[in-house]
C-alpha cells in the first residue's frame, strides 16, 4: 500500500474510451482504485463491497476514516438494495436523478457496502451520476462503487484528470480522462429524515430541491461544521482548500494579491494584482461553478501568497461556490 515508507505504485492515464472502461471495471473488481469523471468533479473509486479497497482508497487521500463515502450506483432499483427510501427521497430521487444530487438514507437489511465506508453510522449516502462515463463504468461493472473526490483530503477538488494527475500520481492504479467536468461544484446532499435537511449545498440549487419537496430544507446549525460529529462528516470547516490565504468579498485588492473575479472587475488595486481570473465575466453562478476549482489551482500554482475573491451573490449554484470559498478561507 503507498505510505511515506512504500514505493509508489504506477498510476496509469487512459482517455474514457470502451477498453479505458473495460480496464477500469476489471481494475475495481481487483480491489484497485479508478479515478473517473462524474459531472459534477471527479471522483476517485473503489468497489464498495470491498473493504480492502476501501482502505487503501482512504489511505491514498490521506481521509481521515471518521469520513463516511458516496456510494455511486447506475439506477434507482440500485439504490433501493441500499438505502430504505422514505416519501422525501422518491420524489428527489424521481426528480434529479441521474443527476447532482446524494440523498442520506437509512440502511437497507442486507446492505452490501463494507462497514468502512459508512464510518460505522447506520445512514449511507448514494448517488446516481448523470455522467455518460460514469455511467458506462457503473454498468461495465456491475456493482456499486464508493467514490469521494479525486483529490488529497483537504485539498482542492479535481475537475479535470490532470488535476487528480496532480494529487495521485503514483498513489491510485487508474485514471479514466474524460475532459473537463460540466458542473464543476459536488453534488448538493439531502438527509432524508423526518425534516429533509440541507448537509452540503452543490450542483443542484437548494431553492430547486425545496420546489420539488414543497418545504423549506431545514440547515444544520453553523457550529456543527466544526464540532467532533458534524452532520456531514467531511464537513469540516477547513475544506477545499489551496495553498494561498483566501480573502472573501474583497472590495479592493492589496499589492501583490491576486484576484478571482466574479463580474466586470471595477476594484481598486485591480489593475496591479499579481494575476486576474474571472470566474464568469458576464456574471453567471453555473458558468462560474465550472470554474471555481481549477482557478484557484491556477492562482495557486502562480504562487500568489494570497487571493482577493469578489463578493459572488447566493442564489442558484452561488450558495455550493460561497460555501466551498468559506471553507477555503478558513482557519487552517
Ligand atoms: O459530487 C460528489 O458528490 C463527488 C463525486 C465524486 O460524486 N463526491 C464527493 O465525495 O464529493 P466526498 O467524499 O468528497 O464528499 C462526501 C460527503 C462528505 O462530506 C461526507 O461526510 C458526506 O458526504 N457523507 C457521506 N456519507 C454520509 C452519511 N451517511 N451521512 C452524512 N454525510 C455523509
Ligand atoms: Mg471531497
Amino acid at each position: 500500500m503507498p505510505t511515506a515508507h512504500t514505493p509508489a505504485i504506477e498510476t496509469r492515464i487512459l482517455p474514457a474510451d470502451a477498453a479505458g472502461i473495460t480496464q477500469a471495471a476489471a481494475t475495481f473488481a481487483h480491489g484497485g482504485l479508478v479515478a473517473f469523471p462524474t459531472e459534477t468533479v471527479y471522483g476517485l473509486g473503489a468497489d464498495a463491497a470491498n473493504a480492502a479497497a476501501i482502505a487503501r482508497l482512504y489511505q491514498a487521500k490521506g481521509r481521515p476514516a471518521f469520513n463516511p463515502l458516496i456510494v455511486h450506483v447506475a439506477d434507482i432499483a440500485a439504490a433501493r438494495r441500499i438505502g430504505r427510501f422514505n416519501a422525501t427521497a422518491e420524489r428527489l430521487a424521481t426528480a434529479f436523478w441521474p443527476g447532482p444530487l446524494t440523498l442520506v438514507l437509512p440502511q437497507s437489511d442486507g446492505c452490501a457496502v463494507a462497514d468502512l465506508a459508512t464510518a460505522g453510522l447506520d445512514t449511507v449516502a448514494i448517488r446516481v451520476p448523470a455522467h455518460p462515463i460514469a455511467q458506462a463504468l457503473l454498468a461495465a461493472f456491475g456493482g456499486a462503487v464508493v467514490a469521494p473526490s479525486a483529490n488529497i483530503s483537504g485539498h482542492v477538488s479535481p475537475t479535470t484528470a490532470a488535476h487528480v494527475a496532480a494529487d495521485l500520481t503514483g498513489r491510485i492504479d487508474l485514471i479514466l480522462d474524460g475532459g473537463p467536468v460540466a458542473v464543476g461544484v459536488e453534488s448538493t446532499i439531502v438527509g432524508c429524515f423526518d425534516a429533509p435537511t440541507l448537509l452540503r449545498p452543490g450542483g443542484v440549487p437548494s431553492e430547486t430541491i425545496e420546489a420539488v419537496l414543497g418545504r423549506a430544507l431545514a440547515r444544520p446549525a453553523a457550529d456543527t461544521e466544526t464540532s467532533e460529529q458534524p452532520l456531514a462528516p467531511g464537513m469540516l470547516a477547513s475544506h477545499y482548500a489551496p495553498h494561498a490565504h483566501v480573502r472573501l468579498d474583497a472590495s479592493d485588492v492589496a499589492p501583490g494579491e491576486a484576484l478571482l473575479a466574479f463580474g466586470p472587475v471595477t476594484l481598486p488595486g485591480a489593475s496591479e494584482a499579481a494575476a486576474i481570473l474571472n470566474l464568469s465575466p458576464a456574471g453567471d453562478p453555473a458558468e462560474a461553478a465550472t470554474h471555481l476549482f481549477g482557478y484557484l489551482r491556477s492562482l495557486d500554482a502562480k504562487g500568489a501568497r494570497s487571493i482577493a475573491v469578489m463578493p459572488i451573490p447566493n442564489d442558484g449554484l452561488g450558495e455550493a461556490i460561497n460555501d466551498r470559498l468559506r471553507r477555503a478561507a478558513a482557519p487552517r
